[in-house]
């Protein structure tokens, strides 16, 4: 039986450099569990549904599950690790726990690239936006009404700090 091909890929993951031998068919998030040990991106359904996989590839968030790891060869990949490390999305991650918009946690690294997405793209977003932009992110302790009230503080507090800047 001949051995399964493998491929080696080039990437940076969080500002670092990595080098990895990966098999045509592993998916990223996989690679980022398995091979770099970033457990934080999450996997639910692994058919591109529920949204658990979520990491940002090359600035755009992607469902991890759908991209194979070979595709982000030469790109930049940034996960909830990074993020957090990097305090970017910290005034999401302060919402989440002042709303109590975590329960298991399993949705959460997805919901908050997700809502970091939304807000960094449509600063102006209404509540239905975000009800709207976040859909395609499950959250299995259904938690939703607290995952908005938090991800709506941020837009606002970000709202509110723009209008006293301009006065
Ligand atoms: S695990 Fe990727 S979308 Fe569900
Ligand atoms: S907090 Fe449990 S799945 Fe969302």
């Amino acid at each position: 039986m001949s051995e399964s091909p493998t491929k080696v890929i080039q990437l940076t993951v969080n500002g670092r450099s990595e080098r990895h031998t990966v098999t045509p068919r592993q998916h990223l998030a996989d690679f980022l569990r398995e091979n770099l040990g970033l457990k934080g991106t999450h996997l639910g359904c692994e058919h591109g549904v529920c949204g658990a996989c979520t990491v940002r590839l090359d600035g755009q968030i992607v469902r991890g599950c759908l991209v194979l790891a070979v595709q982000a060869n030469h790109k930049t990949v940034e996960t909830i690790e990074g993020l957090t490390a990097a305090r970017s999305i910290v005034e999401l991650q302060e919402a989440f726990l002042a709303h109590n918009a975590m329960q298991c946690g399993f949705c959460s690294s997805g919901m908050l690239l997700t809502a970091a997405e939304l807000i960094e793209k449509h600063p102006m977003a209404s509540r239905e936006d975000v009800r709207l932009w976040i859909s395609g992110n499950y959250c299995r302790c259904t938690g939703y009404h607290a995952i908005v009230d938090a991800i709506c503080a941020v837009i606002q507090a970000r709202q509110k700090a723009t209008l006293e800047s301009t006065e």
